[in-house]
């Protein structure tokens, strides 16, 4: 037995398949990348990044060594929402390409065994949607404009919103429209912008239109679905709008909340699920579900959608505690619903980690008017990290080198532990939140629809630096948002010739991870406590975090596989991963 306590040690060297490209369980344990299509990769030279984009960059997808990519929208929108709102389910936004080239890229990824996620967003559709053009023209009471939420207006006139709901951006929740003969007329619903109508699932075209969808693109052979929040399609309103105060709270009232988070969501998934099923391997789903954590099994249930987004680590500061907890957490929950858990550092809708976890948090907290929190009552960095951004990104509150090291040691944990792991683009590249954007460079509703109060987020939406020295950091095209100079230092190309870069440190990492077997559970090992995280794989493998600010005697016996920071010979620096795997008998 080894000093870590690990003393069953299988060979390294295989991978199962079980798990693999081809078997139905892919998804378990994979490692998906997500690709904000317009950011990633211009092809055309347009500016916006596009489907052929992603095409040419298969091989470095291969390279890195993700199992899946996941496409935010990239179909027909006027990008009132960055593509969430989205004018034609089942067709490609032609600025970004044709049905083709996206037949041409699932091609190129699937042939390097890559599988292929897209995104539904079945809460809204953009008001350029046919079917919410024909809802305005057909006028009040008729069958189009049922597929959507449309009330009568109150005061004298129905010249005030039905409620007094704001919408998540901002602003009011209803917007009037104008009838056909040209009055003022009724008003529908948007929990996001005005641009993005709120379907009315109660309707049976709605549920016909999203199987049409899904099976849409299960036929073009794509292999998951990533669902846009999910936890809003079932509403019930009533007759009488409540004000907002009187609203039930979703995370206390469950089940209650006209549209947050009903119970009567899950039969909508439950249909879905019975249309995934009908594909071999079954079509997989990914719930974007911002619920109380005792709701969440249900949307990740086999019945239903089968997995759930958690975003305990967008939230939490960088502790060894609240790892711990996170973790403990999460596959507690992975074990009630029956799917694997998810892990997520950043995404297109938060300040990217890097900038998160530089930030001076207890001067910052001073300086806020109010502490963010989390639902369980802790500092929810990801607000606090927009708070930051709304004081005017204040350099002295951030040490970047600090918030690298830290990511790079977080990544490194979060890809040794069960469950599969969502990796946005640029988080390979160690890209910060990009802060250096005039505010008439901004394209965030949440940005304008809150001025003062909310800075967008824009900055963790920055087209790529793929070469350093090329123009647009060789994007392809004039970026849509301003690249910063710094870029050049996390080119793609750069980086790709340091052997400490961050994108060689994944590259690493997931070469490794291939070799590890399959597993839904972990134990604790023998250094974990106070603030150190430390891990062991049923394989024996073993990741070990220094949260600390001492360096770390490490145990003896083990190989070192990849670290976050270079050792100090048998020292982990404070605030480095280290992952070690065990030698088999006789090598
Ligand atoms: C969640 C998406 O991640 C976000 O980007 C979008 O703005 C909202 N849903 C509305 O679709």
């Amino acid at each position: 037995m080894t000093q870590t306590g690990v003393d069953h040690v299988p060979n390294p060297n295989t991978r199962p398949e079980a798990g693999g490209f081809d078997s139905a369980d892919w998804w378990r344990q994979a490692v998906v990348y997500q690709i904000y299509p317009r950011s990633f990769h211009d092809a055309d030279g347009d500016g916006l990044g596009d489907l052929r984009g992603v095409t040419e960059k298969a091989d470095y997808l291969k390279d890195l060594g993700i199992d899946a990519v996941w496409l935010s929208p990239f179909y027909p929108s006027q990008l009132a929402d960055g593509g969430y709102d989205v004018d034609d389910y089942r067709d490609v936004d032609p600025r970004l390409g044709s049905l083709d080239d996206f037949d041409a890229m699932v091609h190129a990824l699937h042939g390097r065994r890559i599988k292929v996620v897209v995104d539904i967003v079945p809460n809204h559709s953009s008001n350029l949607h046919r079917w919410f053009r024909e809802a305005v023209a057909a006028g009040p009471g008729s069958l189009e404009r049922d597929r959507y939420i449309f009330r009568d207006g109150r005061g004298e006139s129905g010249e005030l919103p039905p409620s007094d709901w704001q919408s998540v951006f901002g602003g009011p929740a209803w917007t009037r429209v104008t009838e056909p003969d040209g009055a003022p007329g009724q008003w529908y619903m948007h929990i996001f912008a005005s641009e993005q109508p709120d379907w009315n699932w109660d309707n049976p075209d709605v549920h016909q239109e999203f199987l049409d969808t899904i099976r849409f693109w299960a036929d073009r052979g794509v292999d998951g679905f990533r669902i846009d929040v999910a936890h809003a399609l079932a509403k019930d309103l009533g007759e009488e709008l409540v004000d907002s105060h009187a609203l039930p709270n979703e995370f206390e009232e469950f089940g209650t909340h006209p549209f947050w988070d009903r119970d009567e969501v899950h039969d909508i998934y439950a249909e879905w699920r019975r249309a995934f099923n009908e594909y071999d391997p079954p079509r997989t789903a990914v719930a974007e579900a911002w619920v109380h954590p005792d709701r969440l099994a249900r949307y990740a249930s086999p019945d239903g959608l089968g997995q759930a987004f958690s975003f305990d680590l967008l939230e939490v500061p960088f502790t060894a505690e609240n790892f711990r907890r996170a973790i403990t957490k999460n596959l507690d929950e992975a074990r009630r619903s029956g799917a694997s858990s998810t892990w997520v550092l950043s995404n297109h809708d938060v300040v990217r980690h890097p900038t998160r976890y530089g930030l001076d948090l207890d001067t910052l907290l001073e300086r806020l008017e109010e502490r963010p929190l989390t639902p369980s009552g802790g500092t929810d960095l990801s607000v606090a990290a927009k708070q930051w951004l709304l004081l005017g990104s204040p350099e002295d509150l951030l040490d970047r080198d600090r918030g690298l090291r830290r990511a790079r040691a977080a990544e490194l944990l979060v890809l040794a532990l069960p469950g599969s792991a969502y990796i946005y683009q640029g988080s390979e590249l160690g890209l910060y939140e990009v802060v250096e954007i005039d505010d008439d460079q901004r394209q965030d509703p949440s940005f304008f629809r809150n001025p003062g109060k909310d800075q967008g987020r824009d900055g963790c939406r920055v087209p790529l630096p793929w070469e350093r020295t090329a123009q647009d950091f060789g994007f392809g095209g004039p970026a849509h948002l301003p690249q910063p100079e710094w870029f050049a230092g996390h080119a793609a190309d750069a980086e790709l010739s340091d052997p400490g870069s961050t994108l060689n440190m994944y590259r690493s990492a997931l070469a490794a991870r291939r070799e590890m077997q399959a597993a839904e559970e972990l134990e604790w090992g023998p250094l974990n406590g106070g603030d150190v995280v430390h891990i062991v794989r049923p394989d024996g493998w073993e990741s070990i975090t220094n949260f600390g600010s001492d360096p770390l005697e490490l145990p003896e016996g083990g190989v070192v596989v990849v670290s976050s920071q270079p050792l100090q010979s048998s020292l982990l620096p404070p605030e480095t991963t280290v992952w070690l795997r065990h030698r088999t008998g006789g090598r």
